[in-house]
Formats: structure tokens, sequence, C-alpha cells
């Protein structure tokens, strides 16, 4: 088995190998531009088997810390130590904090807990009517890419332009920004692929905002909505008692404790 790390020319076989091992769970369409994003802005190794790829792994840069987007193997090669290789060729370098939302794959987490980083909440994937969430009387227009992440960094310190450069070009996602009168107190990417509606991703400055800012977003998405909420952020309890169903969750794991604010963000797992 090669490791190595992968170009632009990868592009194809990454995306073959990602539309196997982890094709759309909710029936939208695989999205190439994810991967080509990863192959442009992060740093991705591919291992290989008689020049076939047969799994591979992704990292970003998100506020200085290291984000393990993917890591994915063909069925035939799991159990082989090939996850843990892969793992240990994509950290960029030693220093910067680790972080990632693990799947509930057995392997997954050893792995994670080995690559020095702790289990420490859920993300969970919730399903429901936007309808059945209390009134909210916000409002939300579609919003500049920019001036969002001008937002973000104001709010939570960050700068994520270039992964909102990615939010705003998929051609079934816009982006939003959330009113209480002249103010903006959240913006966000909602996504629509085949019928499908998700609230792809949330920010907000204040924790207490929560549960109106996901309820006016919601409905401003679509009838039937999904969403990834951390487990112990706000909207929690108001998405259960309205009727959302819970689908799965995924654990994330950090090698420090406040790299990402979860009362503040429903983030993206794959660029948080
Ligand atoms: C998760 C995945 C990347 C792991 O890669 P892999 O090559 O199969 O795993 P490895 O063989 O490198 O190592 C897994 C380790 O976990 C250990 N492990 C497996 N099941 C375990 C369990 N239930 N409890 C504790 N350890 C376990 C293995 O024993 C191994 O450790 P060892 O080398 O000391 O024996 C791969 O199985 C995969 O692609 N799974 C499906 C997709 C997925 O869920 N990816 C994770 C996304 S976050």
């Amino acid at each position: 088995m090669d490791i190595r790390t992968a170009g632009i020319d990868d592009l194809d076989a990454v995306s073959d190998i990602a539309s196997i091992v982890d094709p759309p769970h909710d029936g939208g369409d695989f999205d190439r531009a994810y991967y080509r994003h990863l192959m442009q802005h992060g740093r991705v190794v591919v291992a290989e088997a008689s020049e076939i790829v047969v799994g591979y792994a992704a990292v970003i840069d998100v506020d200085g810390s290291q984000h393990l987007s993917d890591l994915f193997l063909h069925q035939d090669v799991r159990g082989h130590d090939v996850g843990r290789q892969l793992l240990d060729a994509v950290w960029k370098d030693g220093t910067a904090p680790r972080q990632t939302f693990a799947s509930l794959h057995p392997a997954a987490l050893p792995l994670y807990v080995r690559s020095g980083m702790t289990p420490r909440w859920p993300l969970l994937y919730l399903h429901g009517a936007s309808e059945r969430l209390p009134a909210s009387s916000l409002v939300v227009e579609p919003c500049d890419a920019s001036v969002a992440a001008g937002h973000e960094a104001e709010w939570l310190g960050w700068d994520r332009r270039i992964e909102y450069g990615y939010w705003s070009r998929r051609p079934e996602a816009q982006i939003f920004g959330v009113r209480e009168g002249t103010t903006t107190i959240a913006v966000g990417c909602a996504v629509n692929s085949r019928g499908v509606h998700s609230l792809a991703r949330l920010a907000y400055g204040d924790a207490s905002d929560a549960c109106d800012v996901v309820a006016a977003a919601a409905r401003w998405c679509g009838e039937d909505v999904m969403v990834a909420v951390p487990g112990e952020n706000p909207t929690v309890p108001t998405l259960i008692e309205s009727g959302w169903r819970y689908i799965e969750h995924d654990l994330y794991c950090a090698g420090e404790p406040d790299l990402i604010d979860p009362q503040r963000l429903l983030p993206h797992p794959g660029f948080m």
C-alpha cells in the first residue's frame, strides 16, 4: 500500500472513492466541488494499491487548528492499519491542535484518541418540520458571502472567507443573514439538493439567540429540514420538544477543549 500526498490530478480518483464509501446519506446530489475545495485549500493524502486509490484523508486549517474533514477507506482494505497510516500522513505539523467529527465506526474513535484527540460532545443529526418550531419575528434574507464572513470574524474571532467561497458557489446553496430590526445577529448557509433542505451551517454572536435564530432560519430553508447540532447547543431541547427526529450522531473529538464554541455554531461537519 502506498500513501502519498494528492494533487488536483487526483480529483477524479478521490471523488470516485468518496462516492462509493461516503455517498450523500440524505438523498442529495454528490458534491464534487467539496473534494475540489479540499484539494485546493486543504491537504489530501491517498492510499493506493496497484495504482488504484482505495482511501483518502483530508485536513483543512480552521483558525490555526487542523480539522480532519474526511478519512475513508474502501471496504476491502479496512482493518489493516491503512487508516492509521493515512491519519499519520495527513497532519501538517505536530503543534497545531487537531479536531474532527468521528463517525461511529468502531475503528474511528480509537484512531483519533491515539492521534491526540479527546471525545467531547455528540453532533446530533436531526430532521423535522420547521413549522413546528416556535414562531419567530426575525427576518431572514440572502447575504453576500464576504459580509457573512465578516460577521463571523467579529462574533467568533475567526476568518472563514475561504470556506464561504465554497458555500456561496454551491449551485444549490444560499448564504443568508438573520436580522433583528436592522442588526444582523446570525449568518448561515441553506442547501436545497433534490428537494432535501438542510440548514448546512449557522453562526451567531449570542448563545441566547440560538432558538429564535434556528426557528427563523429553518423556516427560510424549507418545510422539512435537516440540521447538525452540537449536543450542548441551547436549541437541542427545543428541537426535540418540537417533534424533530434524531437520525444519528458523530462525536466531536479535539486535542484542546475550546477550539470552537458549540453554543454559538451549528457546524458544517466537513469544513466546520
Ligand atoms: C475508520 C477507518 C478509516 C479506520 O481505518 P482502518 O484501516 O480500518 O483502521 P486501522 O486498521 O488503521 O486501525 C483501527 C484500530 O482500531 C482498533 N479497533 C477496531 N475496533 C475497535 C473497537 N471496537 N475497540 C477498540 N479498538 C478497535 C483496531 O484494532 C485498530 O487498532 P490496532 O492497529 O491497534 O489493532 C475505516 O475503517 C473506514 O473507512 N471506515 C468507514 C468510514 C468511516 O467511518 N470513516 C471514519 C470517518 S470519521
